[in-house]
């Protein structure tokens, strides 16, 4: 089954040929991170517009790639949300249309399924059931998924995503968007127990998250202490690298425990991360410490599959096509730009 993975609902316009949900024939991303870059964050009408200029390019990109006529596909695939609902539509649109032109049938995917997906793209995919935290720029989750494939929310976080945190923190600190990965790279070089910050709901048996509070006392510390080498001069008490590990320290640290906890708690012992911030250096090296010590087995996305992409929509919606029994989503869907649950609650 050949289906055409379309991606539209932040900052990057993907599309990708995948094989029985598994061989990848393709795979574009343009990437509008230079657009949003001077913003330190993106801006919805932004993304919407260079979605338009780019969706028809990378979609014939992804069939050109992959050696593959629009004829030839099985069906198309389309995240229908959550995300920003102007970027969705605009993937949607363009999936709807090549739908129809061709009579074939369109798949309606879940952003969140498809993040979950990829943890099935690396060498080693997770048994069921597992445990799967998602953690990306707009959800930080834990799902329980089942031996039928059916995914069971158990706690999220009450406030900001972590990838959040890190771009607002970054944002406060002057760094680059995205904020994740400016401060993963300048946190190597820092003493992550240099501050400690606050790590909401640890010691606690739920598996809540909360960052909004770290985020704040990130700002208070700032404010307290000035910016590194900034021009009021009261700077220089601590280094803006010291800084961003402890932050992120705190972050990863909540990350690392709740999801143990939920592996305990479920009796699970395969554990999946997945979602942009998997891509944090920091976490997976945490995670792959405590998992051993747990004797728990993790599975982490190769890297490129952590962020947006469109392999992880092609593939999770050959299997939603499949679970359907081949039942196509009519041509009237809209966007569900605030889909949290499908099959999860
Ligand atoms: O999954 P994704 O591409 O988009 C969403 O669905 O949100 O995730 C983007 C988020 C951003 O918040 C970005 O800062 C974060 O993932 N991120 C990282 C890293 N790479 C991306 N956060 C921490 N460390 C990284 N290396
Ligand atoms: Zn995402």
């Amino acid at each position: 089954m050949l289906i055409l993975g379309v991606e539209t609902s932040c900052d990057e316009t993907a599309a990708a040929v995948v094989e029985d949900g598994k061989r990848i024939l393709s795979d574009v991303i343009a990437s509008q991170i230079a657009i949003h870059s001077p913003y330190g964050g993106v801006v919805p009408e932004l993304a919407s517009r260079k979605h338009v200029e780019a969706v028809l390019p990378v979609m014939d990109r992804a069939l050109t790639e992959a050696g593959v006529s629009a004829e030839q596909l099985d069906a198309i695939a389309v995240t229908q949300g959550p995300g920003l609902v102007g970027a969705l539509l605009v993937g949607i649109g363009a999936a709807k249309a090549m739908a129809y032109a061709l009579g074939k049938p369109l798949i309606a995917v879940s952003h969140l399924e498809g993040h979950m997906h990829a943890a099935f793209l690396g060498q080693d995919p997770p048994a069921e059931p597992f445990i799967c935290l998602v953690v990306s720029g707009g959800h930080t989750a834990l799902y329980r998924v089942d031996p039928d494939g059916e995914s069971h929310f158990m706690g999220s976080t009450r406030d900001d995503a972590a990838g959040e945190a890190f771009d607002k923190v970054a944002k406060l600190l002057g760094l680059g968007y995205p904020g994740g990965v400016e401060i993963d790279r300048l946190a190597v070089k820092g003493d992550p127990t240099a501050i400690l910050f606050p790590r909401a709901f640890k010691e606690r048996d739920s598996l809540e998250f909360s960052f909004s509070g770290l985020k704040t006392s990130v700002a208070n510390y700032v404010r307290a202490h000035g910016l590194p080498g900034d021009a009021q001069g009261v700077s220089g008490a601590y280094r803006l690298e010291d800084l961003v590990a402890s932050f992120q320290e705190a972050v990863v640290d909540v990350l690392v425990t709740k999801t143990v906890k939920a592996a305990q708690m479920s009796g699970a012992t395969d554990v999946a991360v997945v979602g942009g911030v998997a891509a944090n250096s920091r976490l997976r090296h945490r995670l792959m410490e405590a998992t051993a010590r747990e004797g728990l087995t993790l599975h982490l996305p190769p890297l490129r599959f952590c962020t947006d992409n469109a392999v992880m929509i092609a593939a999770a919606g050959f299997t939603s096509w499949k679970r359907s029994g081949f039942c196509p989503n009519p041509l009237d869907l809209d966007a569900r730009s605030r889909w949290i649950a499908k099959a999860y609650s």
